[in-house]
């Protein structure tokens, strides 16, 4: 296990998708820990409420707008975050959107949707950050929200696991790297699995642009939604454990133990060459 990240007080975290869910109870645990914050999101609303719950732990959050899958934006973010605090140790690359259905019947505006939020907004947080903070020289830690679905093959999710396989591996790669350059950067990738957020609602944030939704996605919203409001942990639960590994140098976080014989099935089936187990219950 690689050195953790302990100092957390006066230090800065920057979240993306901190306006709901997972990445608003990230913010709450890095306020609470005295991190100095930027809140990302393309939900103003979302972010002033944030906002508002932060105050009780006296944190006053830099609060932008920002759409991670345009290059731009996240460079732009990335421009204000360092001219305010001079520094980024916590780089939450969170934000992230679901879509459902066959994949024969996925939408291209479903792929470029996906995998512009939830791929792109992964690599443009590393592009934009990462070189400074390495510049820098200080210790920090890259955190980027995949899921479990990153590591499985869920019928009706396909899109959706093929942006969360491929932030995995982005995740791997990037801490090779980060290694390789002898960096005071460590990564996380977190991945939860169903817990009780925005997530199954992720639609109120499709561009217009991108409008065109899989036919078959209601065959799998009413599981999506049933599986997301019965997630046994909190959002809140699963910041306190991404803190835990962030702490303890924990590359992998998986915050769902029970999840892991499923990905020793898969695991297993690639190394026997078997035809891949379907390992969700109906
Ligand atoms: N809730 C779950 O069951 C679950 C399980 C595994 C992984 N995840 C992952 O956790 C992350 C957080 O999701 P959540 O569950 O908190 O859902 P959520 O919908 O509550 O929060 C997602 C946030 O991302 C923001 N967002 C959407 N598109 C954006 C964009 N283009 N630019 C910037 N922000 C954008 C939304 O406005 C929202 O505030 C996602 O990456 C999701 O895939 C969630």
């Amino acid at each position: 296990m690689e050195e953790g990240f302990r100092n957390f007080a006066g230090r800065v975290a920057v979240i993306t998708g901190a306006g709901s869910g997972i990445g608003r109870a990230l913010a709450l645990a890095a306020a609470s820990r005295g991190m100095r914050l930027a809140l990302l999101d393309v939900d103003m609303n979302g972010l002033e409420e944030t906002r508002g719950l932060l105050a009780a732990h006296g944190a006053q959050p830099l609060v932008r707008r920002c759409d991670v899958s345009k290059a731009d934006d996240v460079q732009a973010a990335a421009d204000a975050v360092f001219a305010e605090f001079g520094n980024v140790h916590l780089l939450f690359n969170n934000a992230g959107v679901a879509v459902g259905g066959y994949s024969w019947l996925a939408t291209a505006d479903d792929w470029q949707w996906s995998l512009g939020v939830n791929l792109m907004g992964v690599a443009n947080g590393i592009r934009s950050f990462v070189p400074r903070m390495i510049a820098a020289g200080e210790e920090g830690r890259v955190v980027n929200t995949a899921s479990v679905a990153g590591f499985l093959s869920v019928p009706g999710s396909s899109v959706y696991c093929a942006t969360k396989h491929a932030v995995v591996t982005l995740s791997e790669c990037l801490r090779h790297e980060l290694a390789i350059e002898g960096a005071r950067i460590g990564v996380s990738v977190l991945c939860p699995a169903f817990a009780p957020t925005g997530i199954a609602d992720a639609e109120r944030n499709r561009p217009a642009g991108l409008g065109a939704k899989n036919p078959s996605a209601g065959l799998f919203d009413t599981r999506l939604r049933k599986a997301v409001e019965s997630g046994r942990l909190t959002a809140d639960d699963i910041a306190r454990i991404t803190f835990v590994g962030i702490e303890a140098g924990r590359f992998y976080i998986l915050t769902h133990p029970k999840i892991k014989a499923a990905i020793a099935t898969r695991m297993e089936d690639i190394l026997e060459e078997r035809t891949p187990t379907d390992t969700v219950p109906r």
